[in-house]
Parts: C-alpha cells; sequence; structure tokens
C-alpha cells in the first residue's frame, strides 16, 4: 500500500478532494499521512483510517518517507519544497493542484478522461510529476473532448463566466457578504411591492459604487455586477487566464500544431460552478446530431442536452450543476457565420472535475 503524504487537505479544494477520496473508498487503499504548515504533533483528522499525528509540511525528511505527495496546499508550498525535495534525491510521485509546474517539461497535466493515453505513457517512462489543469482548460476539454479527440477542432473562441470559488475561499465569502449589504439596502422597497424600482436600483448602485461593500479579494464590487478580468496581466494584452486556455488545452492533449483557443474570462457572481460559452470553427461541416452523438460518447460525466429553452434553463446552469461530477454541454447549433461554426455552452463544478477530481483518480493510476 502507497504512503501518501496528504497537504493542504484542510483548505477548500483540500476539503472537497477528501470528501470525494471518503466517498470513493480511496483511503482504504492508501496508507495516509496527513500534513500541516502550523499543527505538526496534532492529531491528525480521521477519514476512516487512524493516521497517527500530523506532520510538519516544511520537514524534508519526512516527505522523503512517502511514496507519493498529493498536495492542495498552494503555489508558494510547491515552489518552495518541490525543488528541495528532488534536491535531497526523492524520486516519490508528486500530484499538485497548483500551477506552478504546471508547463514544465517534466510535468504532466492530469486529465484522464480526456488524456489517459498519455498519462499511461508518461507512467511507462518514468513521469514522476503530475498536475492538475486549470479549471475552465479542464472543464472545458471534459465537455468538448469528443470533438478534439476526433481532430475535428480548427479553433475555439470562448467567453468564460467563472465563479467566485475560483478566487478562493475568501471570495466567496466577500461575494456573499456583498449580496447581503445589497439587500439590506432595499429591504424597506422589496417589503413594499408597488415601490418604485428605479429608486430601488438607484439604491443599489449607490450602494455599490459608495466603498462600503468589502472588495479585499476582488478589488472592486461583484454583486450585481462582473469583473472582465482574472488573474495577472500579461504583455499581450491577455490576462494569465485567458493564455492558459490554449496553452494547457494543447499540452494537456499533447498536440504539436497548436490548436487556437482564445476568448474573453469574465468573473460572474456565482458560486462554484464556471460556464463558458464557445465558439468552435469545425474542421468539415458535421451535423448536429452527429455532434451530440460524439461529444455524449467521450467520457461517463459530460451530459449533452438538447437545445431546447426548458432543459437549457433546467439543466444547464450553475444552479443545478454545483456539487456535481455531471458536464452538460448544450446550446448546441451552427451559427450564422457558417455550417462550421458551432455555438456550445457547458457548465462544471470547478471544485470537482476543475480541481480535486482529476488529482484523486491519478493517485489511482500510478503502478
Ligand atoms: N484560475 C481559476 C479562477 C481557478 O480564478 O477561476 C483555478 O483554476
Amino acid at each position: 500500500m502507497k504512503k501518501v503524504g496528504l497537504v493542504g487537505w484542510r483548505g477548500m479544494v483540500g476539503s472537497v478532494l477528501m470528501s470525494r477520496m471518503v466517498e470513493e473508498g480511496d483511503f482504504s487503499r492508501i496508507d495516509p499521512v496527513f500534513f500541516t504548515t502550523s499543527q505538526a504533533g496534532q492529531p491528525a483528522p480521521n477519514f476512516g483510517k487512524d493516521a497517527g499525528t500530523l506532520q510538519d509540511a516544511y520537514d524534508i525528511e519526512a516527505l522523503k518517507a512517502l511514496d507519493v505527495v498529493l498536495t492542495c496546499q498552494g503555489g508558494d508550498y510547491t515552489k518552495d519544497v518541490y525543488p528541495r525535495l528532488r534536491a535531497a534525491g526523492w524520486n516519490g510521485y508528486w500530484i499538485d493542484a497548483a500551477s506552478a509546474l504546471r508547463m514544465d517539461d517534466d510535468a504532466l497535466i492530469v486529465l484522464d478522461p480526456v488524456n489517459g493515453k498519455q498519462i499511461q505513457e508518461a507512467l511507462a517512462n518514468g513521469a514522476k510529476t503530475f498536475v492538475g489543469g486549470n479549471c475552465t482548460v479542464s472543464l472545458m476539454l471534459m465537455a468538448l473532448g469528443g470533438l478534439f479527440e476526433q481532430d475535428l477542432v480548427e479553433w475555439v473562441s470562448v467567453s468564460t463566466y467563472q465563479a467566485a470559488s475560483g478566487g478562493g475561499a475568501r471570495h466567496m465569502r466577500e461575494l456573499v457578504t456583498q449580496m447581503g449589504i445589497l439587500r439590506d439596502e432595499v429591504a424597506d422597497e422589496l417589503a413594499d411591492s408597488g415601490s418604485a424600482i428605479l429608486e430601488l436600483e438607484r439604491k443599489i448602485t449607490e450602494k455599490t459604487r459608495s466603498g462600503d461593500l468589502p472588495v479585499d479579494n476582488f478589488g472592486v464590487p461583484l454583486a450585481g455586477s462582473l469583473i472582465p478580468w482574472i488573474d495577472s496581466q500579461l504583455e499581450n494584452g491577455q490576462s494569465r487566464e485567458e493564455w492558459k486556455g490554449q496553452a494547457e488545452t494543447n499540452k494537456i492533449l499533447g498536440i504539436e500544431q497548436a490548436i487556437p483557443v482564445d476568448g474573453l474570462c469574465v468573473r460572474i457572481g456565482a458560486l462554484r460552478c464556471h460556464s463558458q460559452a464557445f465558439t468552435i470553427k469545425l474542421k468539415k461541416d458535421i451535423s448536429i446530431p452527429e455532434v451530440e452523438k460524439l461529444l455524449a460518447a467521450h467520457n461517463d460525466w459530460v451530459k449533452v442536452i438538447p437545445n431546447d429553452r426548458q432543459q437549457s434553463m433546467d439543466e444547464l446552469t450553475p444552479a443545478a450543476v454545483t456539487g456535481t461530477l455531471s458536464v452538460p454541454v448544450g446550446r448546441l447549433r451552427k451559427l450564422n457565420m457558417g455550417p462550421e461554426y458551432l455555438a456550445a455552452f457547458t457548465v462544471g463544478d470547478q471544485l470537482l472535475w476543475g480541481a480535486a477530481e482529476p488529482l484523486r483518480r491519478m493517485l489511482h493510476l500510478l503502478p
């Protein structure tokens, strides 16, 4: 049984990972060792198996005793500990949620329903470093995998609608606090159904602009608004989140001749589901039933939603998808631009397939 060190298990992604591992009975298949950055020596959590005490996450000797490190601790931890651990001669498997190592030549981005073959090849060739992909990229590939697999995609233009959770736990709290303050501001107007709607809106707008809303995490109000920028600014005008779209997609698919993937990434007031609208230029004109068949057959989690108003409203929203592993894709129709231009819309839980799930599955793909 592999000795697996779990780092960052208490954070948001880590907590989702732990709960998925409990649900799937993963702890019965590993010998877990829990690490901490602040509470070494205290009792380890018991997820159905006694794991003794918490170990120091910066203790290279303790980490060297492991077969696998699975970390959700974040990029700073990875940048600090990973090189020191490798330099100390450790040759175990490093599985990471953070982006720090993603584009390293010796790291593979893991999303096994999409690149399971590449993962098996890499393992056979002695690869030891495996990193989860960016959430929007992983969710796009889970949704559109059937088209990429058949080499039908010439390019993809995407507009994202990304949830607060992508920023972190504090961002989610900030969004809900903003929502509550705005709601309280117009409590009287809401109680009186005859009150003037433009007066209600004026008060909300005034409060939004007053500087009273907490914005320590997002920088500007998000509730009742949106933010058309995610992550840092690059020289070429893209946001780093937008840059990842093409870079990671092509790395995951192992494609030599890059498929262009680009668009605008936007933060909206959803809690933990990212949504994405695509314009896909197909390499050839294939019918919508054929597209639906290819998409549906690709993996066990994608679900094709017929391009019907009520079904889209019922099944293709963050409200419907949050907390599930389902990756619905719908609004499939040919655009006015021509028969090779396909519209699609997908929604996915960014903490599940977007973060925790590919990592826990990678654990079980190790030889
Ligand atoms: N960068 C993503 C976001 C989350 O901010 O929504 C993690 O992939």
